[in-house]
């Protein structure tokens, strides 16, 4: 169902140009597990590393990708066509995420002295990546003006909303380090609002978005309530990663309470569209619902405390935005430009389970009587086989 290409053209190279951040930073990925299995070499540290890692998949890969495929995907959906835009706004994001990179990987957050100044350069870049995602929600709001939302409109208006909304603790972060505020749960509190409002609400919502927008079925309601329940807790399940030793006790407690409801909220939804998903989109879903279920187990306070100190959080991170949210920007692309436009689907699966699959023996789920300096390794070369398959399927789409 190839549509609109000569229109949609340059959002199809955007998001080409992103799949190639992706693979430079998960190429960061491996550079990090090499150090863990090897040692870091002077001049590397790994903290600055998974900075650098972290922040241009977030703002480098799935953001513009994000924004290119809504904006290719949203005319049919009723909104006005605002290619044009768009493409200058992910532009700006994709520029700003690649020049950050390497000021992450050299000096972290910290500031650097250039001439009298001493600048926190990588966070300054990253301040004015937030500007970008502004003139997205304006481009996004002002093009849906008067419009009446689809189902698949209702969910990216919670996705841009969260966008905008997480920023405030992005701010918050580099406001904290700027100022030299020394308070652990501030710290993670800010951290934690942005990645988790960011990463469940702007991704996840919005990749579930593009998904709903394949699917061509009435609002349900289930699927209403559904959303009901995620806009009401979306924001709030970064509490359960407070640090017990500081917060107060009522704060995780809402948070495991907030999780439970994304939880039911994404379930109702999931089951609403299940039926009219096709295989690729099934497969995409999994990941979603391993994701919801990770929720659900959180929504119950002890086991929250356990999977806290069993390091379940990385491949938390992980199933939702490598499993999720990487597989359906990559499906969905496939959907709109063509099956060429991302290289093999099955590669990207293949790189995506294999990450996944070499990550379980860092957690507290794998028996620690079975584990050694072998799950070191093991986490290397699924990194590897990740980065090599995700590149082969990059290289593979500039053939088509
Ligand atoms: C081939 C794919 C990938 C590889 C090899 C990889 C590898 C890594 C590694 C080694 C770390 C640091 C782990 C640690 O602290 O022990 C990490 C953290 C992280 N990664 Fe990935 N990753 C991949 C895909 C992704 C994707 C697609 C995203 C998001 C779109 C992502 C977002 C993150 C985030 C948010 C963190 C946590 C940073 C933090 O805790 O500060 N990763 N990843």
């Amino acid at each position: 169902m190839t549509h609109n290409l000569d229109q949609t053209k340059g959002l199809r190279t955007l998001w080409i140009a992103s799949a190639w951040l992706f693979v430079i930073a998960a190429g960061a990925g491996v550079a990090f597990r090499w150090g863990m299995m090897s040692g870091f070499p002077e001049g590397l540290r790994p903290d600055y590393l998974r900075h650098g890692h972290s922040h241009l998949m977030l703002m480098g890969w799935a953001t513009p990708a994000l924004m290119a495929l809504m904006a290719a995907r949203w005319p049919a959906q009723g909104g006005r066509p605002r290619h044009r835009s768009v493409c200058i706004v992910g532009w700006s994001a994709w520029v700003l995420a690649l020049v950050s990179f390497p000021a992450f990987i050299l000096w972290g957050y910290e500031s650097v002295a250039i001439g009298s100044a001493n600048l926190p350069v990588a966070a300054i870049l990253s301040g004015f990546a937030i500007f970008s995602w502004y003139a997205f929600a304006v481009v996004y709001f002002r093009a849906h003006r008067g419009i009446s939302r689809t189902p698949t409109l209702k969910l990216w208006d919670i996705a841009v909303a969260s966008l905008v909304i997480s920023s405030f603790g992005a701010w918050a972060v580099a406001g904290l380090m700027m100022g030299g505020v020394d308070s652990i749960l501030w710290e993670v509190a800010t951290v934690h609002f942005f990645v988790e409002l960011f990463g469940a609400g702007w991704l996840v919502l919005g990749a579930l978005g593009l998904l709903r927008s394949v699917v061509d079925t009435k609002d349900s309601t289930n699927e209403r309530f559904g959303r009901i329940l995620i806009t009401m807790s979306v924001a709030f399940v970064f509490l359960v990663g407070l640090p017990r030793a500081y917060a107060p006790e009522l704060l995780p407690l809402l948070g495991s309470a907030a999780a439970g409801l994304l939880a039911a909220g994404l379930a109702l939804i999931i089951h609403s569209l299940w039926p009219r998903l096709d295989l690729w989109c099934r497969r995409v879903v999994y990941f979603l619902i391993l994701n919801a279920l990770m929720l659900a187990t959180i929504a119950v306070p002890p086991l929250a405390d356990w999977g806290l100190g069993a390091g379940l959080r990385l491949l938390y991170l992980h199933l939702a935005f490598a499993g999720f949210v990487t597989l359906a920007l990559v499906i969905i692309a496939a959907v709109q430009w063509g099956p060429g436009t991302a290289g093999s689907r099955s590669a990207w699966l293949a790189a995506v389970l294999v990450l996944l699959a070499t990550l379980v023996p860092m957690t507290g789920l794998w028996p620690s009587q079975f584990g050694g300096s072998w799950v070191l390794s093991l986490a290397f070369f699924g990194s590897l086989f990740a980065t090599l398959a995700a590149t082969g399927a990059c290289l593979a789409s500039l053939r088509e």
